[in-house]
């Protein structure tokens, strides 16, 4: 590959040291240009445009200091890097406070020039694709609160804007972090219904004895402890929209209760005899292929064909690793306002770790990768050694398999396939489950035993 040298632009008033200087970085293969003070340096970094400014401190006229200065002002983010004889640590902190690159002090050492030079190098290169990915951020990549511009992600948004002005019933798929609840609430917002109420519900994180009334509501003394009435999420949703969340995961007895609401859209409080109508639009959503759920009787396929009126199936972020760049970059903005940090991107090395892990818990999992980032970076760049150290060993992944010795018995060579999967989806059960072909309780179970022992 052929590219353009780096341009440098050297500023210092001894001219002996301007052709040492001229020499030897066109040995090196950069492009150079001298200026012998600071006011012919400004008005040459208009005309040259250089990639890089190398410049003496103490000059007639503007100093390099104030060159530094002048050119943060001007937001020309090109690397500086001060040279000067006087070993003096105040001008070197100064510099560095005001965003030089380096300080270097007479006379010069050149290899130390030299490994200050590639940084700067790599440093400009990184901007360079940083600026791109935030004109592109900033242009909107993606939609509404959506980041993505890949195929798989404009699909999915076509398919929102056009379903959300239906009232009809959506499915909502995909696996655990890919933004179906997103998807449920976006739907929601761009609908008629957007003044009306969201409300989600989600049958995975209530015990199976208060769903019934969670969805329903109760009255007073319907049962042991219902000291006084409430609400059931129709109610609360009504003229809105209810999200089902992990809807195989419902009791199949409140599944078949919740049917018959939605036929017909009566609902009767636990303990009550009266009949309530409202009106409410239902999404629901499942981290498991719904048609697997209805074989293993864990979903009612009368509900499933209820409720799958539509099916918006949100892809896995490893088959759209095109988001990544955009969708970290996105992350560590919000971040660092979060956390009052300054990170500006991924250097490339991080970069290629994160497009080369498997993201079993997708873009949740992303999301809280660059949260920890930004925290522990401390720095204006992301290295491999900031992320988790399973995605810093991403590119060098061991194989997949495990090796069991005869004579092993089947409890503990599937206790050590679960362990292994688990591990492998960086412990997220409902992928393993998905991966291993059974239902996520029986992972959740087997793991109880597990601890028992
Ligand atoms: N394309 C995207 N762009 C930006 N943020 C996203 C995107 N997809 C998901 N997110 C964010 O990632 C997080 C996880 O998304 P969400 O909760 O919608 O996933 P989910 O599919 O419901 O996951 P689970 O199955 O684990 O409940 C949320 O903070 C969400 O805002
Ligand atoms: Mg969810």
């Amino acid at each position: 590959m052929t590219t353009n040298p780096t341009r440098i632009l050297v500023v210092d008033d001894d001219a002996a040291m301007r052709e040492v200087l001229e020499m030897r970085l066109q040995e090196w293969g950069f492009d150079v240009c001298l200026a012998s003070d600071g006011n012919q340096a400004r008005e040459l970094t208009q005309s040259y445009e250089p990639d890089i400014v190398i410049s003496d401190v103490l000059m007639p006229g503007l100093s390099g200091l104030e060159l530094l200065r002048f050119l943060k002002m001007a937001r020309q983010a090109h690397p500086v890097i001060l040279i000067t004889v006087q070993a003096s640590v105040d001008v070197a902190v100064e510099a560095m406070k005001q965003g030089a690159q380096d300080f270097l002090i007479k006379p010069l050492d050149y290899g130390k020039l030299k490994s200050t030079l590639e940084c700067a190098k790599r440093d400009i290169r990184m901007r360079r694709g940083f600026r791109k990915l935030g004109a592109r951020l900033e242009q909107g990549a993606g939609f509404r609160e959506f980041i993505g511009t890949s195929k798989e992600m404009r699909q999915v948004y076509d398919f929102i804007k056009v379903v959300a002005k239906s009232d009809a019933p959506v499915l909502i798929t995909g696996e655990s972090g890919t933004g179906k609840e997103l998807a449920a609430r976006t739907l929601h917002e761009l609908s008629p219904r957007s003044h009306g109420p969201f409300i989600a519900i989600n049958s995975a994180a209530i015990p199976e004895s208060l769903i019934e009334t969670e969805l329903f509501g109760h009255e007073r003394g319907a049962f042991t402890g219902a000291v006084a009435a409430r609400p059931g999420c129709f109610e609360l949703a009504d003229q809105g929209t209810l999200f089902l969340d992990e809807i195989a995961e419902m009791p199949l007895p409140v599944q078949a209760k919740l049917l018959r609401v939605l036929e017909d859209g009566r609902v009767r409080r636990v303990g009550s005899s009266e009949e309530l109508r409202f009106n409410v639009r239902v999404l629901a959503a499942t981290n498991l292929n719904p048609r697997d759920a209805v074989q293993k009787r864990t979903l009612r396929e009368d509900l499933y064909f209820r409720l799958n009126i539509f099916t918006l199936t949100l892809p896995v972020l490893h088959h759209r690793r095109e988001d990544i760049p955009l969708l970290a970059q996105h992350f560590i903005g919000k971040f660092n306002q979060r956390h009052q940090t300054a990170v500006v991107g991924l250097s490339s090395e991080a970069l290629e770790r994160l497009q080369k892990y498997s993201w079993p818990g997708n873009v949740r999992e992303l999301k809280n990768v660059m949260e920890r980032a930004v925290i522990v970076a401390r720095k204006e760049w992301i290295d491999p050694a900031h992320l988790p150290p399973h995605i810093q060993s991403s590119a060098v992944e061991a194989d997949p398999s495990i090796i069991l010795p005869l004579g092993v018995t089947a409890a503990e060579a599937e206790k050590e396939l679960i362990l292994k999967t688990l591990m492998r989806t960086g412990n997220n059960k409902a992928e393993a489950a998905r991966r291993l072909g059974v239902d996520v309780k029986t992972i959740r179970n087997k793991l109880k035993t597990y601890r028992l022992n």
